[in-house]
């Protein structure tokens, strides 16, 4: 661990990379409609059962390994960048829409 840099913030466009790569199932707004969202069905983010008790960092963890049809992100997104789409892109999306 001690090994690797760890970027609290990578300077990163994670929203873009948020759409770039999990709108595609998850949906621009975490509906979990986005076109192949329809066939996989991970649930909303709105959904008030979504994330449980799990920590910014659960989660971070389990986008980087994925998570049943969820493919592993770890090749493409630090512990801490992961981190970071979940505080600034995911949790934000749990919010804001009441749809
Ligand atoms: C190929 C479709 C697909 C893509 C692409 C995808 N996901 Fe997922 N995701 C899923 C599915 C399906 C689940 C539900 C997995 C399960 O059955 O537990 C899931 C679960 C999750 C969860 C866990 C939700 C919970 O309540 O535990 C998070 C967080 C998440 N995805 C974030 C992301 C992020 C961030 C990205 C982009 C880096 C991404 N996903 C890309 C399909 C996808």
């Amino acid at each position: 661990m001690a090994a690797l840099p760890l970027r609290a913030d990578s300077g990163r466009d994670l929203k873009a990379f948020y759409e770039a790569r999990c709108a595609v199932c998850h949906g621009a707004e975490g509906t979990g409609r986005g076109p192949d969202g329809i066939r996989l069905g991970p649930r909303s983010f709105q959904d008030p059962r979504t994330f449980g008790k799990a920590t910014d960092e659960d989660l971070a963890t389990a986008i980087r390994a994925g998570q049943g049809a969820m493919p592993a992100f770890s090749f493409l997104l630090t512990q801490a960048e992961a981190r970071s789409m979940v505080k600034d892109v995911l949790r934000p999306l749990t919010g804001r829409k009441r749809r």
